[in-house]
């Protein structure tokens, strides 16, 4: 039997009849577009998060666009990110009209190094006319980026956090003396909620959260063509509004929300447990982090032979992501060339993702080590 990387099927199978009941009270008020389930879902999400405001968009691209816009960055403005993310990261701040500024990642956690960060700012040779006015630290494949240290540096700088919280739905931070949800801690954290992700719509849906009453406001203001009332623009927006329809699927699935992850790090732990002492190095979680375990993702320099011998044997797995965002064509504009983020790139070379879903059965956790372990026992 394959084993699948993501099942969604099976998710949907939890949810579908109450999914259902609540499309037919859309249905029958025909409210596709700002109807009460998304006002509901902000409400639930806020709740759960931690934060006073959840704005539900319509992808997490429009969140990160729209936060950033609020928080201040525009022409002119650097906005300081990592290269090891999707390219979604970027294409955000390039939208803004700000400039992406890549720092390196640090080697063990794959998300972006805080010394990097600093001695970056300490040179102080910016590429605009501004300078630095936000930093977009990205919580990759799950696991929260050093959001303490973040802030400390931000504020010295002054200089705005906004969270890419895409994949890091549920994960948690020690911050300051008290655990954060990821997206809850800097000046906006943003979220996507694309099918796959730990909380998933049944298409394409987003949100910004923060506890900030003006940037909610302005992000509320820009989701929604500048509306103040119905033919009244206060400026010109975008049409990045959630769906009603997408709202519905999220407020089913919030509520599975915790006992999918818990499940997600019982994967996450048996993996461990079986793949110890393998020539792969498993995902570290930091002190003070804990991980949603959006992706499994292993490193070897074996990747392609372990990638090989795992799609022989029916099991899905994927690369996240081959071609760090320095490298990518759509960034070719700012002027990297290879070798000037090694740590990225070395990671890029090296990762695999392997399957992982909250209805992964332990079977199937110990068919896919079993096989990674073969792959390499093979050589
Ligand atoms: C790290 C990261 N940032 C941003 C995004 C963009 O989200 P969306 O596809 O909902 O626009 C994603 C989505 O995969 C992501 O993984």
């Amino acid at each position: 039997m394959p084993i699948k990387f993501m099942d969604l099927a099976a998710q949907n199978q939890e949810i579908r009849r109450r999914v259902e009941a609540e499309f037919e009270r859309i249905h029958s008020a025909t409210a596709y577009v700002g109807g009460p389930q998304v006002a509901e879902f902000e409400q639930r999400f806020a709740g759960y998060l931690g934060v006073r405001h959840v704005i539900g968009v319509g992808s997490g691209t429009d969140a990160l666009r729209l936060a950033l816009i609020a928080a201040g960055a525009g022409p002119g403005d650097e906005v300081i990110t990592a290269p090891m993310t999707f390219v979604a990261t970027a294409e955000a701040i390039f939208q803004t009209g700000a400039v992406p500024v890549f720092v390196d990642v640090d080697p063990d956690t794959a998300t972006i190094s805080v010394e990097g960060v600093n001695r970056y700012l300490e040179r102080g040779e910016f590429h605009t006319p501004n300078g630095p006015r936000a930093i977009v630290p990205v919580h990759l494949y799950g696991l929260p980026a050093a959001m303490g240290a973040l802030r400390e540096v931000a504020n010295r700088y002054n200089l705005a956090v906004v969270e890419d919280a895409c994949q890091a739905h549920g994960a948690r931070i020690h911050c300051a003396g008290e655990w954060k949800r990821a997206g809850a801690v800097g000046t906006a954290g943003c979220f996507s909620f694309y099918p796959g992700k730990n909380l998933g719509a049944w298409g394409e849906a987003g949100a910004v959260a923060t506890d900030d009453s003006q940037l909610a406001a302005r992000v509320g203001l820009l989701r929604d063509h500048g509306r103040l009332s119905h033919y009244l623009h206060q400026e010109c927006g975008y049409n990045a509004r959630m769906d009603t329809l997408q709202a519905a699927v999220l407020l089913a699935k919030l509520e599975r929300l915790e006992e999918w992850n818990a499940r997600r790090r019982a994967i996450a732990r048996r993996y461990q447990e079986l793949l110890a002492g393998c020539a792969v190095q498993t995902p570290m979680e930091p002190e003070g982090t804990q991980s949603c375990h959006h992706l499994y993702v292993i490193r070897s320099p074996r990747r392609d032979r372990i990638f090989e011998a795992l799609s022989r044997a029916g099991i899905g797995c994927g690369i996240h992501y081959p071609v760090p965002l320095h490298l990518q064509p759509a960034c070719g504009a700012l002027g990297y060339r290879s070798g000037d983020f090694p740590v990225s790139e070395r990671i890029a070379d090296t990762v695999l993702s392997l399957p992982m879903h909250p209805h992964l059965t332990d079977r199937e956790v110990g068919k896919v080590a079993d096989t990674v372990r073969t792959a390499l026992d093979a050589l």
